[in-house]
């Protein structure tokens, strides 16, 4: 591999020692192994359940859980609006967050901050970053030998922080911290004061960053947004800031999580892992499928702007609407047997990833980690397969799905990177 030449590639220097797991708290995923029954249940019976409001003056709010009212909410900006996760996600992510702009500040800030994950980029990212991190990984898991690891805590983790940390250029020396901080912002629903510090001591450590790469910009995310342009305008400190810090855990902790997922499908289902192993251009429909079958997220909210109807249902302004997102993908009226994991199934567009003007940004960025990551995986972990002494792997959560962790056990390994 040619010896990197471009800021992005010094992700390789990080030091791997620091255990990312220190500090993190899955307790808010809950849980709750299956809630696909009730929530088939639900998409039967009440496809829109109104929540009654738990004291005087509350806002009525509405589940949603059918694909086709779903994406009708998701769609509909105008009817539907986003402002609602300013205000869950604003103290963490401060206030230009992307998530919860309407139009037309929104279409305005996603085609500035859009640029930063155009298909050029995302090729220079493939090459010079996502395959480093993802090899670098491998390698301690052979160097420590023996044929077994917990692909969790040695692998899914780590590697989209890893990967976010060399997007944004970040220096070996700050790569500890980082993950830590890291960990704090993704587990801020559980330990909110921790959370909360995390992201001021971030915001803090990122102007300093943001400062330096305005005055020598470098080949990563944070210059690029420092210096983008369109028809004259240009994003400023607070907007930079909001959108570096969703990217954690919009980034890193939905990617590891639906790794994390696509992963014990594979293993649960050997005959389609076998297959998937031995044809490598089943990558991405496996992606699609797992993140169909096991959406990391479940849940995205929105509150309705003006009266309107969902289906046959009168919904007031200012009513909250939940759509879940994992009934949506399991709806058998858009796939038949939904709950039937099978790499096979005539491709359908899921809505693991949102749908209309807040689809998911990153999405072909986390496509094609997870495809990186996986090809990596079983070239260099021969007879990949989960371990029959292992504790009981499972995914779990209501709100976040994903297994707390995966034991295997491979054949004595390949040694160098992807096989060489
Ligand atoms: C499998 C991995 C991922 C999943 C399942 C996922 C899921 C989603 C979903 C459901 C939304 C829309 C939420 C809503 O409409 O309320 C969203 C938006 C977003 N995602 Fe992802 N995401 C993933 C990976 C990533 C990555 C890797 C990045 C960037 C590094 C990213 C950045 C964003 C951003 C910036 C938005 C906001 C877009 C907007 O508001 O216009 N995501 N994501």
């Amino acid at each position: 591999m040619a010896e990197p030449t471009s800021k992005l590639t010094r992700v390789s220097d990080i030091a791997l020692d620091d255990d990312p797991f220190e500090g993190f708290d899955d307790s808010i995923a809950g849980d709750v192994r299956d809630p696909y029954p009730g929530l088939a249940e639900a998409r039967r019976d009440t496809p829109v359940l109104l929540q009654e409001p738990e004291f005087d003056g509350q806002a009525a709010s509405f589940l949603v859980f059918p694909f086709e009212l779903v994406s009708q909410v998701l769609r509909d900006g105008e009817t539907f609006s986003s402002a609602v996760l300013r205000d869950v996600m604003g103290p963490v992510m401060g206030d230009h967050i992307i998530l919860g702009m309407d139009e037309p500040e929104h279409r305005r800030h996603r085609a500035l901050v859009g640029t930063a994950f155009r298909q050029k980029v995302l090729a220079r990212w493939e090459i010079g970053l996502v395959q480093r991190v993802v090899d670098e990984l491998v390698d301690r898991i052979v160097a420590r030998g023996g044929g077994s690891a917990e692909l969790v805590r040695d692998f899914t983790f780590r590697f989209p922080v890893q990967v976010i940390a060399g997007v944004l250029g970040l220096p070996r020396q700050d790569y500890a911290q980082f993950q830590k901080w890291a960990s704090a912002i993704i587990s801020v629903n559980s330990q909110w004061d921790r959370g909360i510090e995390a992201s001021v001591a971030l915001k803090d450590y990122l102007s300093r960053v943001l400062a330096e790469r305005r005055v020598s910009p470098g080949e990563d995310l944070i210059s690029d947004l420092a210096v983008t342009e369109l028809d004259g305008e240009m994003l400023d400190d607070e907007e930079i800031f909001s959108f570096l810090r969703l990217i954690l855990p919009a980034g890193a902790e939905t990617t590891f999580r639906s790794s994390g997922n696509l992963l014990y499908a594979l293993l649960t289902h050997t005959d389609q892992l076998d297959a998937v192993r031995a044809d490598r251009s089943l990558l991405p429909q496996a992606i699609e499928e797992g993140l169909r079958w096991e959406p990391p997220l479940l849940l995205t909210t929105r509150v309705a702007a003006k009266d309107t109807m969902l289906g046959p249902f009168d919904v007031p302004a200012g009513a909250g609407v939940t759509v879940s997102l994992g009934a949506a993908n399991r709806d058998p009226a858009r796939y038949p047997d939904p709950d039937r994991f099978d790499v096979f199934r005539d491709p359908k567009q899921h809505i693991s990833f949102g749908y209309g003007p807040h689809m998911c940004l990153g999405m072909h960025l986390a496509r094609m980690e997870t495809r990186v990551a996986l090809d990596t995986l079983f070239t260099r972990l021969p007879d990949l397969r989960l371990d029959p002494t292992g504790d009981d792997p499972h995914i779990h959560g209501e709100i976040f799905r994903s297994p707390t962790s995966l034991p295997v056990l491979f054949l004595p390994p390949v040694t160098g990177p992807r096989g060489r």
